[in-house]
C-alpha cells in the first residue's frame, strides 16, 4: 500500500482549509467545505462551497478554488488541500472535483480527511483513467 502520509507542510494546509471552511455558503445543506489551492508559483487560493436556492447552481469549494485561480493568472498547481464538515467520515473531492482539477494536471496531490485520518495522494490515485480531451 503506498504511503499517503502527509507532510508537516500538508497538514498546515489541510489546518488551513479548515478555517477557510468557516466562510462556507451553506444556508441549504450546512455542509460546509473549505479548500486551498497552491499555484507553483507559490501563490495559493481559498475556496468555499456557495451554494444557491435552484441547488443544482451550487459551486463546490474546490471548484471556487480553482477558477479563482484560473482567473487570476495560475494554472499550474502543485497542491490541493480540503476540509468537509465533520459528519463526513470521508471527505474527498467529489467525481466533478477530481474531474474538474484534472484538466490541470493529474500529479496534483490533494490532502483530505479519509476514514478520520488526513491522508495526501495524487490526483491521478482519486481518479484512475481520467478523461483526458488534451493530448
Ligand atoms: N461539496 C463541496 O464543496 N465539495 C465536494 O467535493 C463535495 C460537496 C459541497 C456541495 C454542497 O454545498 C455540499 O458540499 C453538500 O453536498
Amino acid at each position: 500500500m503506498s504511503d499517503r502520509s502527509p507532510t508537516p507542510d500538508q497538514l498546515a494546509l489541510y489546518e488551513r482549509a479548515c478555517a477557510v471552511r468557516e466562510r462556507a455558503y451553506v444556508p441549504y445543506s450546512q455542509f460546509p467545505v473549505g479548500a486551498v489551492l497552491v499555484a507553483e508559483d507559490g501563490r495559493t487560493f481559498e475556496g468555499v462551497n456557495v451554494e444557491n436556492g435552484s441547488y443544482g447552481l451550487t459551486i463546490c469549494a474546490e471548484r471556487t478554488a480553482c477558477v479563482k485561480a484560473v482567473s487570476e493568472g495560475a494554472n499550474r498547481f502543485s497542491v490541493i488541500a480540503v476540509s468537509t464538515h465533520d459528519s463526513a467520515r470521508t471527505g474527498s473531492p467529489c467525481g466533478a472535483c477530481r474531474q474538474f482539477l484534472s484538466e490541470f494536471g493529474l500529479d496534483l496531490i490533494v490532502v483530505y480527511r479519509r476514514e478520520g485520518a488526513v491522508v495526501a495522494e495524487p490526483l491521478s490515485a482519486l481518479l484512475p483513467a481520467a478523461f483526458e480531451l488534451r493530448s
